[in-house]
């Protein structure tokens, strides 16, 4: 496991970005797992910088989210397939067709959740998952549980994670209270995974996630086990 810190939100993202571009040019049509919330979206206009200057080549590359709210359509600008579309998609080279997110209003949730398993699996497996931490150890929406679960899977949103996302949305109400994410197994065979923390207020999760016991009470501690985690925080 690696530690790296910066002092800014924008150095923290130029060496995300640097990492996500040598994924790119190391494997062309690598897959790469994406996420979304505040923390990635300095990386994003990194990349995004580095495609506008002819330094990186998204044309080949797959790309799959972790998780999305159920409920919202792609059309919804609440939606991470909005958000997707919006902070890199639309700016960079990348075939759209390649690029997937779960399906927060299908009609049958479970069988969502098995066809996006095999989707990953049929892929190949993730090259690079870009991860973010919630407050509450969370990584995807996997909430801390009783146990850890492996599969892409609905899952209750906790209060705490409910009121850190209201800042994007016009009230706490309108928060959608549940969302499909793609569970620990796929997470954790992806064959790197990049996590970035911005900012103190996610020291302490950070300290318990990977210093602490390995518990789904905490789920990023799964990432202790994982052989390849890079970790990127900042101070500001
Ligand atoms: C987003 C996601 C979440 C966020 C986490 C941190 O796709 O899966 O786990 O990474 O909630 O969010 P921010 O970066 O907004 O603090």
């Amino acid at each position: 496991m690696k530690f790296l810190k910066f002092e800014t939100y924008d150095e923290l993202s130029t060496a995300a970005a640097n990492i996500i571009a040598s994924q790119i040019i190391l494997k062309e049509n690598c897959v790469l797992g994406l996420a979304t919330g505040s923390s990635p979206v300095g990386t994003y206009k990194k990349l995004i910088e580095k495609c506008d200057k002819g330094e990186l080549d998204f044309g080949a590359v797959t790309s799959v989210n972790l998780d999305e709210y159920i409920g919202l359509d792609g059309s919804n600008d609440q939606s991470y397939r909005y958000f997707m579309n919006t902070n890199l998609f639309n700016h960079v080279n990348i075939d759209k067709e390649k690029t997937f997110v779960p399906g927060g209003c299908a009609e049958d949730l479970a069988a969502e959740g098995a066809a996006y398993d095999k989707l990953i699996e049929d892929l190949g497996g993730i090259d690079l998952q870009l991860l973010g931490i919630g407050l509450d150890g969370h990584i995807g929406f996997n909430e801390p549980d009783s146990v850890f679960t492996k599969e892409t899977h609905v899952v209750d949103l906790h209060e705490s994670t409910i009121k850190a996302n209201a800042r994007f949305f016009a009230n706490e109400d309108e928060v959608p209270k549940k969302a499909i994410t793609m569970g620990m197994g796929a997470i954790m065979k992806a064959k790197r995974v990049l996590l970035v923390a911005n900012g103190k207020a996610k020291w302490d999760i950070l300290e318990k996630a990977f210093f602490g016991p390995i518990t789904p009470e905490v789920p990023a501690s799964i990432l202790q086990l994982h052989p390849d985690v890079t970790v990127i925080y900042s101070e500001n």
